[in-house]
């Protein structure tokens, strides 16, 4: 196990009616003049909005808001809520969404506070300060409410990009499973691929034993399989979709992945995608990951075998654990498929002719890498 430091401050209250005490825990944390901030009208629609606004009313907190975050969120609206903010002396932002909604959130959190460009931290510059940031989740998917990351899609070039810090973890992230059944299959399968996906991008390491981790992302993933296909049969399934949702939260907020290398490669090319085509997040990487897998899996049989039994339930070959390997990545495409996720190019919508474009902008150069578990060059990416 390599050293580490885990800190993961966030504040969670989970449960049925927790989007109540929004205003209780905006108050808790300090925020005087909140900008509430969400997405396209799914919270409108489910009167989840006014209820976060009757909570704030509640604790006599002022709010301005600000929505229309798109899926894949864009850096317009960023500079939008950073204007907003300092005009009207905001102190907290409230996003009350998915991922998209809560990293557009801590994007204008960075910037208010910066004096440059807040795309410097999308170019590697580190967040070391931001206003505080409270969400109330709708989605389980990106893990972006117990995660210092945020992922921002620069509309000049469709550049998307992630950033980071600690002062970017939120400081309560309320989780109402309940929320979540208004989800619509497609974005459900999504949002449970991209889980598995986090903890694929650790599962996959270079690190010598680390049981108690591996152990922790099997279970997460065992989770996964169990309760997915009892939420796209039941959307009101609330103990299946509770499950997901704090299985969401475990696969990004780093207790699966410490003391390890991760890999990151796979989420690298995906982002391309999503870029281009605007796909959903998921179903991006429900096309990446098993090819990945493909390519990648010589690297270490044992580690592919062990996650075929462990996880998918297949029964070991000794004699030739490439087989087993090689199994259990099936079982995974016939997993996400049975969900109704694309596994390749055709059913995303994506183009073999646009492939080198796409490697291009990731811009690694001739002989820069992605990814640790196995780094990978251009023409990696490309086959
Ligand atoms: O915009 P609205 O109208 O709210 O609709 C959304 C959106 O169309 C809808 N939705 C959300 N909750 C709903 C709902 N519809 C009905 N009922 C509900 N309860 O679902 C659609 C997707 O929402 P979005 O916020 O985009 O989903 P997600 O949480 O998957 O976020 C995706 C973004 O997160 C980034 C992705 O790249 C992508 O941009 N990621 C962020 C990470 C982080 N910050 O740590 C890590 C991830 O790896 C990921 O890259
Ligand atoms: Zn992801």
């Amino acid at each position: 196990m390599n050293n580490f430091t885990f800190y993961s401050p966030t504040y969670f209250v989970f449960g049925k009616n927790t989007e109540n005490e929004a205003g209780h825990y905006v108050k808790r944390f300090g925020g005087n003049k909140v900008l509430i901030h969400y997405g396209g009208g799914s919270v409108v629609r489910s009167g989840l909005l006014d209820r976060v606004k009757a909570s704030l009313n509640k604790e006599n907190i002022k709010f301005v808001e600000l929505g229309g975050v798109k899926p894949n969120p864009r850096s317009g609206l960023v500079y939008e809520g950073i204007e907003l903010c300092r005009k009207e002396g905001v102190d907290f932002i409230l996003a009350v969404g998915g991922g998209s909604a809560i990293d557009s959130a801590k994007a204008i959190a960075a910037g208010v506070v910066y004096e440059g460009d807040f795309w410097d931290f999308y170019e590697g510059k580190p967040v070391t300060k931001a206003l505080k940031v409270g969400t109330v989740l709708t989605i389980a998917a990106a893990g972006s409410e117990g995660s210092g990351d945020t992922v921002i899609t620069k509309e000049e070039g469709m550049l998307k990009r992630g950033a980071g810090g600690e002062a970017l973890r939120p400081v309560f992230s309320i989780l109402n499973p309940e929320l979540t059944q208004t989800l619509p299959a497609y974005q459900t399968a999504c949002g449970a691929t991209d889980i598995m996906a986090h903890v694929f991008e650790r599962y996959f390491t270079n690190t010598k034993e680390v049981e108690v981790t591996d152990r922790l992302c099997e279970a997460v993933l065992m989770t996964m399989i169990k309760e997915v296909p009892r939420v796209i049969k039941d959307p009101n399934n609330y103990e299946a979709r509770a499950n997901i949702m704090w299985a969401g939260m475990v696969a990004h907020n780093n207790l699966v992945g410490v003391g390890r290398e991760q890999d990151w490669a796979s989420h690298g090319i995906e982002h391309e995608l999503s870029a281009l085509y605007d796909v959903a997040h998921g179903a991006g990487l429900a096309v990446v990951f098993p090819a990945w897998m493909t390519y990648v899996m010589k690297h270490d049989i044992n580690r592919f075998a062990q996650i075929a039994v462990r996880v998918w339930g297949c029964q070991m070959n000794f004699a030739n654990p490439e087989e087993t390997a090689k199994e259990g990545i099936e079982r995974l495409k016939k997993f996400l498929t049975s969900i109704g996720m694309p596994i390749n190019f055709e059913q995303l919508g994506a183009k073999e002719e646009d492939i080198p474009q796409m490697v291009e902008k990731m811009g690694l150069g001739e002989n820069g890498t992605i990814g640790s578990f196995v780094p990978l060059k251009n023409k990696d990416i490309e086959a």
